[in-house]
C-alpha cells in the first residue's frame, strides 16, 4: 500500500437552456436526423447572455465539495465534515478572460481561502490532466484535498454559421474531490497515462486571440476569433489515441479489457466511443454514453459523464473504471480507479 489520490466527491453543472437539435435545424443547413445518426447527439445545453466558464465551474464544484461532505460523514470515518480543500485545478480552454487564470477566482466565490489554484489547457483532455495533476500533487504530499473541476462554454467561441462543431459542442462543468488515501482504498486513483503531438495543433483550434496574431498589426481576419476543427483526421486520431492510450494504462494496471467494467471515455461523437470499444474489444454495455442529452462538453465531459452515470445506476461501488479521453493540442489522456461508495445527491439538471 502507497499514498494515493482518492476520489471522494462528484457533482456537475449544466446551464438552463437546451437547444434541441429540431432547433439547430431551424438555424442552419441541417437536421436531427443527420446529428443523431452521425454524432448520436440529441441536444446540447448553452449558457445564456452574461453566463460564464467560471459560473458553471462554482456550481459544479459547490456540489463535488457537498458530495464529499455527504460522503465523509456516510463513512463516519472522523473525517471533519466541512474538510476544506488545499488545492483547486481547473481544466478549461473558455476561460472568462485570457488572463488571469479563472481557477482562483472560482477557489474565492467557493469561499475557499487562500488556497493554491491554476487552469490547466488540454482541451477535451483537460479533465484528465487536472485529473493527474491533482493526484500527483497529493501522493507528492504538496496537498492533501482537491477539487479538480472541468468546465467549459464552447457556445460562446463557436462560429454561429457552422453547422458541425455547433452540432457538437454543449456548454457544462463537472468536477470531483480527491483527498489523500491509499492505493488499496476503493476510489484510489491506480495510474495515468498521459500524451500529446502538437504536429496536430492546426485541427482543433482557434487561431485569432493569442500572442502569435497578437504579434502582428492590425486586427484579426474575419472568422479567426471562432474555434475550428477538422473533423475527419479528429475522428481517426481521436478513436487511435484513445484506444492506444487505454491499452497501456490496461496494461500498466494489470487488467484486462474484459475486467473494466465501464469505460467512461471522452463523449466525442458515438461512433467514436464504438469505435474504441471495437478497438480494445469490448461490450456496449461496458461503454458509458451521455452525449445524446449534452453533447460534447469538452474537459466537463468525462466526469459529466461519471455523474449521469452514478445517478441513473449504471456507475456502481466496486466497478472498475477506465477513464479515456482525447483533444486538441493533440492530447490524450487515461486513468484507472475502482468506483467509491458516493454520497452524490440528486443531480443538479
Ligand atoms: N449537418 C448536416 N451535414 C453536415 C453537418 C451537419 N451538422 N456537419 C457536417 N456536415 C456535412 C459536411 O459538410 C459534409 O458535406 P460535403 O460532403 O458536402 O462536404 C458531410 O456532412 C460529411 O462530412 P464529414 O466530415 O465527412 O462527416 P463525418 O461523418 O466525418 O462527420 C463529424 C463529421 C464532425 C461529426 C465527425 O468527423 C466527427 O465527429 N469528428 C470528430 C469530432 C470531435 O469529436 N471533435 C472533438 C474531439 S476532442
Amino acid at each position: 500500500m502507497s499514498r494515493a489520490a482518492v476520489l471522494c466527491g462528484l457533482g456537475g453543472s449544466l446551464p438552463e437552456r437546451i437547444v434541441s437539435n429540431e432547433e439547430l435545424a431551424e438555424q442552419l443547413d441541417t437536421s436531427d436526423r443527420w446529428i443523431r445518426t452521425r454524432t448520436g447527439i440529441g441536444q446540447r445545453h448553452v449558457v445564456a447572455p452574461g453566463q460564464s466558464t467560471s459560473d458553471l465551474a462554482v456550481a459544479a464544484g459547490a456540489q463535488a465539495l457537498a458530495s464529499a461532505r455527504a460522503t465523509a460523514g456516510q463513512a463516519d470515518d472522523g473525517v471533519d465534515l466541512v474538510d476544506p480543500v488545499d488545492l483547486v485545478v481547473l481544466a478549461t480552454s473558455t476561460p472568462d478572460r485570457p488572463c488571469p487564470a479563472t481557477a482562483p477566482d472560482v477557489a474565492h466565490r467557493l469561499g475557499l481561502g487562500p488556497v493554491p489554484s491554476f487552469d490547466v489547457s488540454a482541451v477535451c483532455t483537460g479533465f484528465v490532466y487536472a485529473l493527474a495533476t491533482a493526484a500527483s500533487m497529493i501522493t507528492a504530499g504538496i496537498a492533501g484535498r482537491a477539487l479538480v473541476i472541468g468546465a467549459d462554454t464552447f457556445s460562446t467561441i463557436l462560429d454561429p454559421a457552422d453547422r458541425t462543431t455547433r452540432a457538437i459542442f454543449g456548454d457544462g462543468a463537472g468536477a470531483v474531490v480527491l483527498r489523500a488515501g491509499d492505493s488499496g482504498e476503493p476510489g484510489a486513483l491506480l495510474g495515468f497515462d498521459l500524451g500529446s503531438d502538437g504536429s496536430g495543433a492546426d485541427l482543433i483550434t482557434v487561431r485569432a486571440g493569442g500572442s502569435r496574431q497578437r504579434s502582428v498589426p492590425g486586427p484579426a481576419a474575419e472568422g479567426e476569433e471562432f474555434f475550428t476543427m477538422d473533423g475527419r483526421p479528429v475522428f481517426t486520431r481521436a478513436v487511435l489515441d484513445m484506444s492506444r492510450s487505454s491499452q497501456s494504462l490496461l496494461e500498466r494496471v494489470g487488467w484486462s479489457a474484459a475486467e473494466v467494467d465501464k469505460v467512461v471515455a471522452h463523449q466525442a461523437n458515438i461512433r467514436i466511443l464504438n469505435a474504441v470499444g471495437e478497438q480494445l474489444g469490448l461490450e456496449e454495455k461496458q461503454i458509458v454514453a451521455n452525449l445524446d442529452r449534452v453533447g460534447n462538453t469538452v474537459a466537463a465531459s468525462i466526469p459529466l459523464a461519471l455523474r449521469d452515470a452514478v445517478a441513473g445506476g449504471e456507475l456502481q461501488p466496486g466497478h472498475r473504471v477506465l477513464l479515456t479521453g482525447f483533444g486538441g493540442g493533440l492530447t490524450w489522456g487515461s486513468a484507472a480507479l475502482v468506483w467509491p461508495e458516493l454520497e452524490t445527491g440528486r443531480p443538479h439538471r
